[in-house]
């Protein structure tokens, strides 16, 4: 892969794109990012093809936040390798998303949501994927320590101070995303998007979020899709040595549970008779909502990226099978990210 890379004529040829909300915004309905698998000194190589087959496919948004590795940062420092190269021509293209909230350097400004540790967090970003602006810059966790205003403010001051486009908030509670948006509001800012885990197996959000979400005119991408991985057949017999739950990473392998194994396979099953694979119908099934603007997908193969773009090619379900996929699409207490969006 070099600096030749010219992106494919038909890469809008795709029906990928959904309308973010009430805003002017339209987002591919599945987005790449960049958490897992393209950190490093140097960025895998098969990621980086990643990222031009992506685009090629009508993918016109990345999704980064500062910590994202290892180690954190590395991540948008080789995005914005190939930012300054490859995709330099096709900036104005391309929504790039960071965020800040989780831990990046030590100290009491290093984390959360204090107006110096946003702040500086955004610059540091800025200068490592060697960009002027973010086109999303989110909050990526709620801080129950920090006053709400404190956090809009430093949000509307990135706004303001023209290094980000768009806002968002990450894991908020429906509760606090109310809050949330009028403060933005009241600063002059509609806050684009709400960033929530969502997948077949971890279904908080349908409790009140999208209900709000619709109300005031938000945008959804939902995050772990695909649980992660744990919704393929990947894990039905063993746990394969090349795969996350294998890596000590952020998928426990207890949670390769019994229950959860009956459920896959029972959802296999239904994927089956739709002619998709189970993350196909796992990714369909999150964009049936029409608040859910996107899917936010990870992958580690080329293999993988097409298996989950191919899931446009069938987004719809009939009653009966929403019904049946309803018996096995129940909770199994994966959301790592439930501490943020209980406030
Ligand atoms: N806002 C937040 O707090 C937050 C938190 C987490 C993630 N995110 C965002 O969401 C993005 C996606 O998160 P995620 O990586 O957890 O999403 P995911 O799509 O649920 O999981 C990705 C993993 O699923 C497996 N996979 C992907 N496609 C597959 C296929 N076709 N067949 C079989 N397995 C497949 C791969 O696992 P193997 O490696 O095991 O093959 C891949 O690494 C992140 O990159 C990040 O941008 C945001």
């Amino acid at each position: 892969m070099s600096m030749t890379y010219t992106a494919s004529s038909k890469r809008y040829s795709y029906k990928n794109f959904k309308r973010c909300g009430n805003s002017g915004l339209d987002l591919p309905q599945i987005t790449l990012g960049l958490w897992h698998n393209f950190g490093g000194k140097n960025i895998k190589a098969e990621s980086k093809k990643m990222i031009f087959r992506a685009f090629d496919r009508g993918v016109t948004h990345f999704d980064l936040a500062n910590n994202y590795g290892p180690p954190p940062g590395s991540a948008e420092a080789n995005f914005g390798k190939i930012l300054s190269k490859e995709l330099k021509k096709y900036r104005d293209e391309i929504i790039i998303s960071s965020k800040a909230g989780y831990d990046m350097w030590p100290g009491p400004y290093g984390e959360w949501g204090s107006k110096k540790y946003i702040t500086a967090s955004l610059d540091q970003s800025l200068k490592r994927m060697n960009l002027d602006y973010v086109d999303i810059f989110y909050s990526h966790r709620f801080d129950p320590k920090t006053p709400l205003e404190e956090m809009a403010d430093a949000l509307h001051r990135a706004v303001h101070q023209g290094k980000a486009l768009y806002i968002g908030i990450s894991s908020y509670s429906s509760k606090q995303t109310i809050k949330m948006y009028k403060l933005l509001k009241e600063r002059g800012i509609t806050c684009l998007i709400h960033q929530p885990s969502y997948s077949m197996i971890n279904r908080w959000i349908e409790k009140d979020l999208l209900k709000t979400l619709n109300k005031l005119g938000m945008g959804c991408i939902a995050f772990s899709p695909l649980a992660q991985g744990m919704l393929s057949e990947k894990y039905i017999n063993k746990i394969p040595k090349i795969s996350r739950a294998n890596e000590d990473s952020s998928l426990n392998p207890k949670l390769i549970t019994k229950s959860y194994k009956v459920k896959i396979v029972n959802l296999k099953k239904i994927a089956d008779k739709r002619n998709q694979t189970i993350s196909q119908m796992a990714l369909s099934w999150v964009l049936r909502h029409k608040e859910v603007t996107s899917a936010l997908i990870g992958a580690r193969t080329l293999e993988q990226l097409d298996e989950c773009l191919d899931s446009l090619n069938n987004l719809n379900f009939t009653k009966q099978e929403l019904k049946t996929i309803d018996k096995y699409a129940k909770e199994e207490h994966i959301n790592l990210w439930s501490a943020s969006s209980k406030n």
